[in-house]
């Protein structure tokens, strides 16, 4: 089966129902149908190029399409033949308006379950797969039943999928957590969404609370991931001071079994839909709940993550004597991690936009992005249109291609391609001496340093030959 996340922007409500299946009456396992209002998505996830890269996601679509899975446009009848609707709509950070900056915006779950409420004629189980504030629920309830035509029993079921990874993660869980209410009904609701993942999922994996811990858990796991991430980081400007390096103090400290090993990389800053969203969410709540202290302490995981981007550009700016104006920077990686083609608050965004400021010229490689995409991120991200924008900046179909001439490397994404470049032939066509800022910590420095490249590493002591005059 497959399950959706709201990063699967533009769908708009799953179904899935037990039952034998229309176009294979003797399938009684569950069937997921997916419905959503655009069309050329919707044709895409019915053609052999899919809307999203995912790896693992096609071959799963290509087997059970047509068999247990249906995509379609006739959001209606996905509401009418369901007995389970997934809500995965995109709850994006509000742009305008109160709460702007941090609140979620809610326009599209509501308008999710006001068509719910007007087509929907038997009772229907609605599942909140979209990160969502707490007491959602409780508002989408009331929407639901305004209309008076029939029960819903509101879930909250959230999503810990992460992209690069998702196939795997949804085959083998850590956890799967559903919330209901506690009448008979949100339990019988509970028992009905459990059976669906028990298919695959182990019973003791299926965690079951009520609807305000689950959606506060989800709230807190992204905080606390995203914590962990600004932790190493804060770490790593302490390293880069003091001489020690990230990943050796990152493995000692995670073999403490009591702190553990994972989310402890340091990187140039973590991007992606859900974490920055996800703290400003709950940043908001504790205001909104009076509690500016807790508000401020999540908080700063954002601010932290800030400022690594910026610690990053201006090791670039300082390294290349304090100017980049006009000078060809290339850029490794678009995306905001390594095996997926989401730029969703990709640091490298940030990085792009301050060099635009500083008037470099920057060469934009990324094996799976597409260009389409980095204009428009670009245009959002710097306010220019585009002509002006693409003075500044090149896009290129190779990381040679991209580094020729270059003054500087800087790896923004973990892509393993960039491991194996022939830095030994990139050098030969780059401006000397060569710079390489690894956002990532993925090359192997020292060769590079002797090949001949200046060398910048998050956290790690720095190149004697790097320039560290901040003016
Ligand atoms: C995250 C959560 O992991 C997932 O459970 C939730 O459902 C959605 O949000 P995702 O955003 O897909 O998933 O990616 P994740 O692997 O968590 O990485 C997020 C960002 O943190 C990336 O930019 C990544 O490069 C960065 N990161 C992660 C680090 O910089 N260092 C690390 O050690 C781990």
């Amino acid at each position: 089966p497959l399950c959706l996340r709201e990063c699967l922007d533009g769908v708009v409500s799953g179904g899935s129902r037990s039952g034998p299946c229309p176009s294979a009456p003797h399938l009684h396992a569950p069937f997921f149908q997916i419905v959503d209002i655009s069309v050329p998505r919707i044709a895409a996830w019915n053609s052999d190029e899919l809307p999203i890269y995912e790896p693992g996601l096609d071959k799963v679509v290509k087997a059970c399409r047509g068999k247990n899975l249906f995509f379609s446009t006739d959001l209606d009848q996905g509401i009418r033949d369901a007995d389970i609707i997934f809500v995965a709509v995109n709850t994006p950070t509000k742009k305008v308006g109160l709460g702007a900056g941090r609140a979620a915006d809610l326009t599209y779950w509501e308008l999710a379950a006001r068509r719910i409420a007007l087509v929907a004629e038997t009772p229907k189980v609605v599942v909140e797969k979209s990160t969502v504030p707490i007491n959602t629920a409780e508002a989408i309830s009331a929407v639901l039943h305004g209309a008076g035509k029939t029960r819903f029993d509101i879930l909250s079921n959230p999503e810990f999928l992460a992209e690069g990874t998702a196939m795997t993660d949804l085959d083998n869980p850590d956890r799967v957590l559903i919330g209901g209410s506690m009448s008979e009904s949100g339990q019988a609701a509970v028992a009905k969404l459990a059976d669906v993942y028990a298919h695959w999922v182990p019973r003791e994996r299926i965690l079951t609370t009520n609807v305000w811990s689950s959606e506060l858990s989800k709230l807190v796991a992204n905080s606390f991931l995203a914590q962990r991430v600004s932790s190493i980081n804060a770490v790593s400007a302490i390293c880069e001071a003091s001489g020690a390096d990230v990943d050796e103090v990152a493995r000692a400290v995670g073999m403490d079994s009591r702190i553990g090993p994972k989310f402890l990389k340091a990187s140039v800053g973590f991007g992606g839909s859900c974490f920055q969203k996800d703290i400003l969410n709950l940043v908001y709540l504790c205001q909104s709940m009076g509690l500016p202290d807790v508000a401020e302490y999540f908080h700063s995981v954002v601010t932290m993550n800030d400022r690594q981007k910026e610690r990053f550009v201006s090791r670039i700016i300082h390294g290349l004597f304090n100017t980049v104006t006009g000078k060809r920077i290339a850029l490794l990686g678009f995306a905001f991690k390594k095996d997926t083609g989401d730029t969703r608050e990709s640091a490298a965004i940030e990085i792009c936009r301050r060099l635009i400021e500083e008037r470099a010229s920057v060469c934009i490689y990324d094996p799976k992005v597409e260009a389409n995409q980095i204009w428009m991120d670009l245009t959002a991200a710097t306010r220019l249109d585009r002509t002006e924008v693409e003075k500044y900046v090149t896009l290129c179909d190779s990381a040679y291609e991209a580094a020729a001439g270059a003054h500087a490397l800087a790896v923004a994404t973990e892509w393993d391609e960039f491991k194996g470049l022939d830095y030994a032939k990139i050098q030969d066509g780059m401006v000397k001496p060569s710079f390489l800022f690894d956002g990532r910590n993925v090359l192997d420095h020292g060769a590079l340093r002797k090949l001949g490249y200046i060398v910048y590493a998050i956290g790690k002591p720095l190149d004697p030959k790097l320039n560290t005059n901040f003016c």
